[in-house]
């Protein structure tokens, strides 16, 4: 039975045994002529399918599971997974409406058994899949997805496309995509299984763009402040999940398929640290106009504290400088607000010099009323700017949640 129940995506046999009764519900899914799933893709499937309710059992006792059915996608007002990879594919030129449909239903499919501790069909590492800890799949579409299958006019009013700014080196390795995975989990195994397993059923519908990864420190959950790698308290002003304020500035309220939804922004933002390392305590603090160790503002003693802009010292110098990131990036209008959730990154590098820094992910329900002012206003002055690069940028609509027999992103194909 063990045996029996392993997928195998590759088997050249898969026809001749009692597998192949997945291929022909996988195909059943995918569809035929371009966008078929492969035979060897499909194999094993079935064996699962009566699996999943066992292992759904054994795994009961294991690490909290995160609901994939709601009204929201799960992995925004989530609590912050420790671990991250952002995937995001181009679909193909022949995929059109019907086959999207087809690419979603498996993708939401694959997503419903990940989360919930179970292994997607066709999965041939399932061992990987019993443990979920905390896995959220969150998908986005970008504005290609809407023009390459017609619906450009079903474009949700929330998501454009943002205007270069003079501090972009965007590279295309990190920018754009039609669709977005995100993958969050607290273990990096369980994050790598999830990204290979949604990248093969993916990737008969769409070519891979690009994947970046990131990770934080564990946070309290309180305030979901942990630090980045300049060594800042980074989440401390953010709309609080579960608050009427959060449902605001994130969920979006448009009329139609996109209620319930939200918009992300990813930016790839690089960190010079070696420049960065020049400087010493007070210059780093009034980048940013908070402390460094406990992540209080300049005028304050705690990080809850509110920032005092007006305050200056005895020569009549402002305590926090204008220019300094919170005074440029706090809010002058009340919609100007978003949920920041970003996460690390550090790849390895020839030399000994770093290659780090954040992939600022924003959630907002409008990215052109809500958080392209405030990156207008950072491009423009920003101390910051000194030691960060934007390097990568990505926009994409997150659709509302999903039911159960529904899929993610139905209300904008049918
Ligand atoms: C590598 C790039 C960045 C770093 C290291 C960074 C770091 C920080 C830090 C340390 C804080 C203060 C603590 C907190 O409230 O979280 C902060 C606040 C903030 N940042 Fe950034 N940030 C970066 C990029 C950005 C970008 C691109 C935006 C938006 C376009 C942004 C928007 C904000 C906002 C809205 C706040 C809160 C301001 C307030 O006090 O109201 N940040 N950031």
């Amino acid at each position: 039975m063990a045996e029996e129940a392993r997928p195998s995506r590759t088997s050249a046999t898969a026809t001749k045994t009692p597998r192949s009764r997945s291929l022909s519900r996988r195909r059943l899914l995918a569809g035929g002529g371009a966008v078929a799933v492969t035979s060897a893709a499909a194999a094993g499937g079935a064996a699962l399918l009566a699996r999943s309710g066992r292992e759904a059992e054994e795994t009961s006792t294991g690490p909290p599971i995160e609901p994939f059915f709601g009204p929201h996608q799960a992995g925004i007002a989530t609590r912050p997974q420790t671990h991250a990879a952002f995937m995001a594919v181009d679909l193909r030129p022949e995929v059109d409406l019907e086959a999207a449909v087809r690419m979603m239903r498996l993708v939401s499919d694959d997503a419903e058994r990940l989360t919930s501790a179970r292994p997607v069909l066709g999965d041939q590492e399932p061992e990987l899949a019993q443990v979920a800890s905390r896995l959220t799949v969150t998908i986005g579409f970008g504005p290609g997805l809407f023009t390459g299958l017609g619906l450009g006019n079903r474009q949700c009013d929330g998501l454009m496309e943002l205007p270069r700014f003079d501090i972009d080196r965007l590279r295309p390795e990190f920018s754009g995509g039609d669709l977005l995975a995100q993958v969050c989990a607290d273990d990096p195994m369980v994050v790598a299984h999830a990204v290979r397993q949604l990248g093969k059923t993916l990737a008969t519908f769409a070519r891979p763009r690009w994947v970046q990864r990131g990770f934080i420190q564990p946070v309290d959950g309180r305030t979901g402040a942990g630090r980045n790698l300049m060594g800042q308290v980074d989440g401390t002003v953010n709309p609080v999940p579960g608050s009427p304020d959060f449902d605001r500035v994130v969920w979006s309220d448009e009329p139609g398929w996109f209620a319930g939804g939200t918009t992300l922004v990813l930016r790839r933002i690089a960190m010079t640290l070696d420049t960065w390392d020049e400087l010493d305590r007070v210059p780093r603090e009034q980048a940013v106009g908070r402390r460094l160790d406990s992540g209080a503002p300049l005028t304050g003693s705690v990080e809850a504290d509110a920032p005092d802009f007006a305050a200056t010292d005895r020569n009549g110098v402002p305590v926090i400088p204008p220019f300094a990131h919170i005074a440029r990036a706090r809010p002058r209008a009340g919609q100007e607000r978003f949920l920041r959730r970003p996460y690390n990154y550090d790849e390895p590098t020839a030399a000994i010099t770093s290659d780090s820094g954040l992939l600022f992910a924003a959630y907002q329900a409008h990215i052109g009323r809500q958080f392209l002012p405030v990156q207008r206003r950072l491009a423009d002055q920003d101390l910051l700017n000194a030691w960060t690069r934007p390097t990568g940028s990505a926009v994409f609509a997150i659709p509302p949640g999903t039911q159960p027999g529904g899929f993610i992103g139905e209300g904008l194909f049918t």
